[in-house]
């Protein structure tokens, strides 16, 4: 507007094209630069999204991962065991689940297992009960709430209910399947009083290379941390978790809490709480692959937001090693991914200035990338983390009842 009416008080006879010349000049070059300025940030800030994690992933592999584990495993150790299954709603796996166990090769007079049930409407405590009655060689008991209020609440009861003697109760969903000696391999690492939390690593369906490179990042990560010290990042697939732990340091019971918490909060009480190779579970995925995974970030995301302030206020943090994880990976949680998404605004901003090519060329390279698996299942896991944040921000209902 002020532009045109500038250009049209200018006298008829005066030399116009010279007057448009004299405003472009007073325009393009002030917005070339900044465009270009904000083009060469947005690269810096897509270096530092990508490099931070790359640094510390070689790093943590050189450094922790191939060292030996500092604590003692004893092949024959055998403490007591109880296998905590949550269900709702699982008429379809739970006789499965249970003959699973109990084709395990554990003393049966070591191992109770304890179904807990949440008001599930398809019968799924009276199949888990009558398995039970059928199989009266394991151990079984079923707790039966009368209202669904989720997993967590249903642990805590389950928890409750553990036998006097327990030692270590395994946490695992219904819907997974134990390879033969599952349960002795996990026992043993609890030969030391140190580990208080173990989980499983995480087997892929598929072999294809490209998603092994993303499997064996996760996963080499996750042992790293855990030879180091702890990895606040665990799998409620399986979670062996030291009775003795859940009777005097507990879990934390914010809403949302899950396995991550869990193992978050007993590495601050001084636990151990790692993640071994040589369990590997494997998880199909049920329903939908979006809303599972995001809940699963929202649930990552609670744990780096509230569990250190969680152990602080219930006066069992102690100050070790793992906080320096703890604040590397609540930084790739909560922060890098924001830096990837800044990155990609600025760009966008510049184009919208005019920046032309330069705009376009950070912006091809990183599309032409995502014809590379890894990098995909990365900025899909990132997308997660954004998506995760925001919608914890707006509502965590889902989130508190799963
Ligand atoms: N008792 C009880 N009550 N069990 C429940 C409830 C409930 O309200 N909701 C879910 N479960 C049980 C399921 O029956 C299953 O055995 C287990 O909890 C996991 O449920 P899935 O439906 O398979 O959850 P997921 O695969 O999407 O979630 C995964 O990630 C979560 C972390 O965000 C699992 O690994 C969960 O264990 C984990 O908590
Ligand atoms: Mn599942």
């Amino acid at each position: 507007m002020r532009l045109s009416g500038n250009l049209r008080s200018v006298p008829i006879n005066s030399n116009s094209p010279n007057i448009v010349l004299r405003w472009r000049d007073a325009l393009v070059p002030s917005l070339t630069p900044t465009a270009e300025l904000i083009v060469g940030v947005a690269v810096v800030l897509g270096f530092v999204h990508f490099f931070v994690p790359a640094i510390y992933y070689e790093y943590a592999k050189t450094r922790w991962y191939r060292k030996a584990w500092t604590i003692t495993i004893d092949e024959s150790y055998q403490p007591r065991i109880s296998v905590v299954i949550p269900t709702y709603n699982e008429r379809e796996f739970i006789e499965g689940k249970l003959t699973n166990i109990s084709e395990e090769d554990f003393p049966r007079n070591l191992l109770e297992v304890i179904v807990v049930d949440s008001a599930s409407t398809d019968n799924t405590a009276a199949l888990a009960e009558a398995w039970a009655r059928d199989n009266p060689n394991l151990f079984v008991r079923v707790i039966s709430e009368s209202v669904r209020k989720g997993k967590l609440t249903a642990l805590l009861s389950a928890f409750e209910a553990l036998g006097p003697l327990s030692e270590v109760a395994i946490v695992t969903d219904v819907d997974v399947r134990f390879q033969k000696g599952t349960i002795r391999k996990a026992a043993k690492y609890f030969a030391n009083s140190s580990v208080g939390i173990v989980t499983a690593s995480l087997a892929y369906s598929s072999d294809v290379p490209a998603e092994s490179i993303y499997r064996d990042y996760y996963n080499v990560l996750r042992v790293a941390e855990s030879r180091k010290h702890s990895t606040p990042i665990h799998s409620g697939v399986f979670q062996a978790i030291r009775t003795r732990a859940l009777r005097t340091v507990g879990v934390p019971v914010f809403p949302g809490s899950d396995d991550s918490a869990f193992a978050s909060y007993m590495a601050f009480a001084g636990y151990r709480s790692i993640q071994v190779e040589d369990i590997a579970v494997k998880e199909p995925m049920r329903g939908s692959q979006f809303s599972t995974k995001l809940r699963r970030a929202q649930h990552v995301i609670l744990n780096f937001l509230l569990t250190k302030k969680y152990a602080r206020s219930k006066n069992v943090y102690r100050r070790t090693e793992f906080d320096t994880i703890w604040t590397i990976e609540s930084w790739l949680v909560l922060v890098n991914p924001w830096i990837l998404m800044a990155a990609l605004l600025m760009v966008a901003l510049s184009l919208l200035l005019g920046s032309g090519e330069v705009g376009i060329i950070p912006l091809v390279f990183g599309s032409a990338l995502l014809l590379l698996k890894p990098y995909r299942a990365w900025m899909s896991q990132q997308l997660y983390l954004i998506m995760g944040l925001l919608r914890n921000l707006i509502t965590a209902k889902e989130v508190w009842t799963k």
